[in-house]
C-alpha cells in the first residue's frame, strides 16, 4: 500500500503544529481587521489548503476570492516576471485586501501582486504567507503575517507541491532526494 512517509526526508510541521498556528493567525487577523471591509485573496493552487483552514479561523464577515499566477521560465528558478492566469472576480475598490500565499521565496510574486492589487484600487494590501524563506529574498516585501520561517530547503505538503504532487499531505516536510 502507498505510504507517503517513504518519500519524506523530514516532517517540519505536523498537522497539529499547523492547526495551532493557523488558529493564532486567524485570531490575529480577526482582531486587526475589526470593522474593515476585508477581502481575503488566496493564490492558487499552493495556498488553497492553507486558505480554506485560515478563513474558518477568521471570525468576521469577510469576502473571499482566488487568483492564479505563474512565473515565466524554469519553475525552480524564479524569473521575476509574473503572469496572472486567473484574475479576481470582485471589485476591490476601497477594500482592505489580504493576500494569502503558500511560500514567500525570492519575493517576486508577492511584490508584483501587492502592486497589482493596489493599482486596482484597494485601500490597503497586506500579506499572509504560511511559510517564509527569508534567506532567499531578492526583492524586499513586507509580510505582515507569517506562519513559520523555514530554511532554504525544498518544501512540500499542505497545499505545496513538487511537480504537482504532495499537495494533499496533511503535514509540511521535505522530500528525500530520490523521491522524484
Ligand atoms: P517567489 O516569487 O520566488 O517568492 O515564489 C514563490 C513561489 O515559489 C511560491 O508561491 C511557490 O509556488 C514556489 N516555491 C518557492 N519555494 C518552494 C518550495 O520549497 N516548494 C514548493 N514551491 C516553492
Ligand atoms: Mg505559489
Amino acid at each position: 500500500m502507498y505510504n507517503a512517509m517513504n518519500e519524506i526526508d523530514e516532517v517540519l510541521f505536523t498537522r497539529d503544529d499547523i492547526a495551532k498556528r493557523v488558529a493564532e493567525l486567524g485570531a490575529e487577523i480577526t482582531c486587526d481587521y475589526e470593522g474593515k471591509d476585508l477581502i481575503v485573496v488566496g493564490i492558487l493552487k499552493g495556498a488553497g489548503v492553507f486558505m480554506s483552514d485560515l478563513i474558518r479561523e477568521i471570525n468576521s464577515p469577510i469576502r473571499i476570492d482566488f487568483m492564479s499566477v505563474s512565473s515565466y521560465g524554469n519553475s525552480t528558478v524564479s524569473s521575476g516576471i509574473v503572469r496572472i492566469t486567473n484574475d479576481l472576480h470582485q471589485d476591490i475598490q476601497g477594500c482592505s485586501v489580504l493576500i494569502v500565499e503558500d511560500i514567500i521565496d525570492t519575493g517576486n510574486t508577492l511584490h508584483y501582486l501587492r502592486e497589482y492589487l493596489k493599482n486596482r484600487g484597494a485601500e490597503d494590501v497586506k500579506i499572509c504567507a504560511l511559510l517564509d524563506k527569508p534567506s532567499r529574498r531578492q526583492v524586499e516585501v513586507p509580510v505582515e503575517y507569517v506562519g513559520f520561517e523555514v530554511e532554504d530547503k525544498f518544501i512540500i505538503g499542505y497545499g505545496i507541491d513538487y511537480a504537482e504532487k504532495y499537495r494533499n499531505l496533511p503535514f509540511i516536510g521535505t522530500l528525500k532526494q530520490s523521491a522524484d
